[in-house]
C-alpha cells in the first residue's frame, strides 16, 4: 500500500522527469498497440524509445497492473530493470530467452483456459509486456533454439491480443530472415528510425524515407494502414534510475 507521503513523492518525481507531469504522451499512445517492432541502425536510438515505453508503463501502472517480462540479449540494456517490482522475468541468453516465452505462454494459456470457463471476450486483468531488445540476436543464427523460438514467439503475438499480452521487439536489421512474414504481419504498429537503406524503411513502414531521418531523435510510425512522421521522446538515464531508486526504496 502507498502512503500518501509516498504518492506526493511519486508525483514530484515523475513531474521532474517530465514538465507536463506525465509520461511522454507518444509512448502512453503507443502502449495501447497490441504488438510493436522497433527497428533502425545501430544507435539510432531503439533503447531509448524502448525505455520511454517502460518509463510509461511503470509511471502509469501498479506493479499490479502491468507484469513486465524483457529478453535482453546484448547483455546491459535492460539489466538495470530487474529491480523494478513490475519486473516478473529477465534473460540475457538465449536458454533465459526461450524459458521466458515458456512462461508468458503459460499465462496465455491460463488466461485462455479462464476466459473459456467464464465466457469471457476480453481478459479483465494485468496487461503483460514482453520487450525484447534486439531480436536478430535470437532469430539468425543456426542454433536449434531458433525454430523453437520463433515458433513461441509467433504463437503468443497471434493468441494474445484478447488476453492482454503485448510483444514489443527492437531490431537493428530489418531483414527478412529477423523478421519472417508471419513473425511480421503480427506487428500491428512498426517503428523506423534511423535506417540504413530505403529498402529497410520499406522493410519496416511500408515506404522510403527512414533512410533520411536523423541519426537518432525522429522516426515514422506505421500503424493501421496510415505512417506518421514523430519526434523521439527522450527520457534520460538519470531520469530512468531516479524512477527506479524510489520504487526500490518505497516497495
Ligand atoms: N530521442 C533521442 N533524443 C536524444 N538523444 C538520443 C535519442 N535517441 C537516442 N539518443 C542518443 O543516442 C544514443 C544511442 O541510443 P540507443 O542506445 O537507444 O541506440 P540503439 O539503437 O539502441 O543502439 P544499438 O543498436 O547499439 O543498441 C543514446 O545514448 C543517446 O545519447
Ligand atoms: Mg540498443
Amino acid at each position: 500500500m502507498m502512503t500518501k507521503a509516498a504518492k506526493k513523492h511519486f508525483k514530484e518525481l515523475i513531474m521532474r522527469a517530465n514538465p507536463q507531469g506525465k509520461a511522454p504522451k507518444l509512448y502512453v499512445d503507443l502502449l495501447k498497440e497490441h504488438n510493436i517492432l522497433i527497428a533502425g541502425s545501430v544507435g539510432s536510438g531503439k533503447t531509448v524509445f524502448e525505455t520511454g515505453l517502460l518509463y510509461s508503463i511503470f509511471a502509469k501502472s501498479s506493479a499490479n497492473d502491468a507484469e513486465v517480462y524483457l529478453i535482453d540479449p546484448k547483455q546491459f540494456e535492460l539489466r538495470h530493470f530487474w529491480q523494478m517490482p513490475h519486473v516478473r522475468g529477465y534473460a540475457d541468453t538465449p536458454e533465459g530467452a526461450l524459458d521466458i516465452l515458456d512462461r508468458v505462454e503459460s499465462i496465455r494459456e491460463a488466461r485462455s483456459a479462464y476466459m473459456k470457463q467464464h465466457n469471457l471476450r476480453v481478459f479483465n486483468g494485468s496487461t503483460v509486456y514482453l520487450f525484447i531488445d534486439e531480436l536478430a540476436d535470437l532469430m539468425t543464427n543456426n542454433r536449434p533454439y531458433v525454430r523453437e523460438f520463433s515458433d513461441k514467439l509467433v504463437k503468443i503475438m497471434q493468441l494474445g491480443r484478447a488476453l492482454k499480452i503485448k510483444v514489443i521487439a527492437l531490431t537493428q536489421q530489418p531483414r527478412r530472415e529477423v523478421t519472417p512474414a508471419r513473425l511480421q504481419v503480427n506487428f500491428t504498429c512498426n517503428v523506423a528510425l534511423h535506417c540504413r537503406s530505403a529498402i529497410e524503411s520499406r522493410q519496416v513502414v511500408g515506404i522510403p524515407g527512414a533512410e533520411l531521418l536523423p541519426q537518432y531523435g525522429q522516426c515514422y510510425i506505421s500503424s493501421n494502414g496510415f505512417v506518421e512522421h514523430h519526434y523521439v521522446p527522450y527520457i534520460t538515464d538519470q531520469r530512468t534510475q531516479e524512477l527506479i531508486d524510489w520504487y526500490t526504496k518505497w516497495r
